[in-house]
């Protein structure tokens, strides 16, 4: 069946039909091929996504990717504000999103109206904000920090710097006590990350007494008041890799493990049991993102992520920032 973009602008993208005969996965590579389109994947997404794409990472990997790429399309299968960063980076790229309501509990928490206004009260303080927000919200930045580099990048700030952190309280809190800083903390978090059960996490170690506890710094602090590795995705991901420990209670996202099993087939990794009754810990924002949709997107180039200048180049300056200071660093 053949229809054109007019047609999808009219049926609704995510309502046309695919052959079912189609190998999704060729077909994939093959637009890649013909578009030149790069495929660029968190390791949130699901299996097959990973499987197919360019290039899986962290916030810090894929944004310092999207800075470089020769591509004329970049498809982000991810959440809004990664197409978002990788869209400021690349004004004259068309930056596409599988499902474009793939949103973010942990960015919604921090509208930029209230944050401007909460930024008012603190004229002193300059405002370190986590790449998981908004770019109206990078755009009232001075600098964007991702889990893999925020500790080393606010330890080079003077000592008496004032700080606001936004929008994670967690990541906030947890390098507060890293760094014996004193930031204030938009008080947002993610609902993954706080979904976490101490009680079940506790007999879980009980009866995996030699298991390693690694987790994301958007845990809770009882959480990572126990963890035995506190790191990015992709630090995490390395660490079970490198660690001669053969098994691993892993608190984040599950789609991780995925690339965990793939590094280390011979380990065990076990989701860190959430505290609910579905015992499932996935980010629905991540998981709207399905091979077909990635399929559709790719073919009818559709939803793309469009923004005004005046707000790219303002929410580009803190990005900006973040790179050259990751540079100096080492750390890309
Ligand atoms: P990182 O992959 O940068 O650690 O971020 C985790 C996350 O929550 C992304 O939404
Ligand atoms: Fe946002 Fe959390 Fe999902 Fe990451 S895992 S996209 S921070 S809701």
């Amino acid at each position: 069946m053949r229809v054109n973009s007019v047609e999808v602008e009219k049926k609704g993208f995510l309502d046309m039909p695919i052959d079912p005969n189609l190998d999704l996965f060729a077909e994939i590579e093959k637009l890649k091929k013909e578009k030149n389109a790069v495929l660029l994947a968190h390791y949130y997404q699901e299996s097959d996504i990973q499987d197919v794409a360019d290039y899986i990472g962290d916030s810090l990997g894929l944004a310092q990717y999207a800075a470089k790429t020769k591509a004329d399309i970049i498809v982000f299968a991810g959440v809004h504000f990664m197409a978002e960063t990788a869209k400021i980076l690349n004004p004259n790229k068309k930056v596409l999103l599988p499902d474009f309501k793939a949103g973010c509990s942990l960015s919604d928490s921090c509208p930029p109206s209230l944050f401007a206004k909460f930024k008012e009260k603190h004229p002193d303080h300059m405002v370190i904000s986590y790449i998981n927000c908004s770019a109206g919200i990078k755009a009232l930045s001075d600098l964007i920090c991702t889990s893999g580099n925020a500790q080393k990048m606010i330890n080079c700030l003077p000592k008496d710097q004032k700080i606001i952190f936004a929008p994670d309280k967690n990541l906030g809190a947890y390098i507060n006590k890293q760094t014996g800083r004193d930031m204030i903390l938009w008080n947002g978090a993610c609902m993954v990350h706080e979904i976490f059960s101490v009680e079940k996490i506790t007999k879980l170690k009980e009866r995996h007494p030699n298991a390693l506890i690694l987790a994301h710094p958007e845990c809770e602090e009882f959480l990572l008041n126990i963890a035995d590795f506190i790191g990015s995705t992709t630090q995490i991901l390395n660490y079970s890799k490198n660690s001669p420990c053969q098994e691993f209670i892993v608190a984040t996202e599950t789609g991780i493990i995925h690339q965990m099993i793939k590094d280390s087939p011979e380990k065990i990794f076990i989701p860190a049991p959430p505290n609910n009754s579905c015992a499932c810990n996935d980010c629905p924002h991540m998981k709207l993102n399905t091979l077909e949709k990635l399929y559709l997107c790719m073919k009818y180039e559709t939803p793309e992520i469009t923004m005004h200048e005046d707000l790219r180049l303002a929410a580009k300056q803190p990005i900006d920032k973040m790179m050259d200071m990751s540079r100096e660093l080492g750390l890309i």
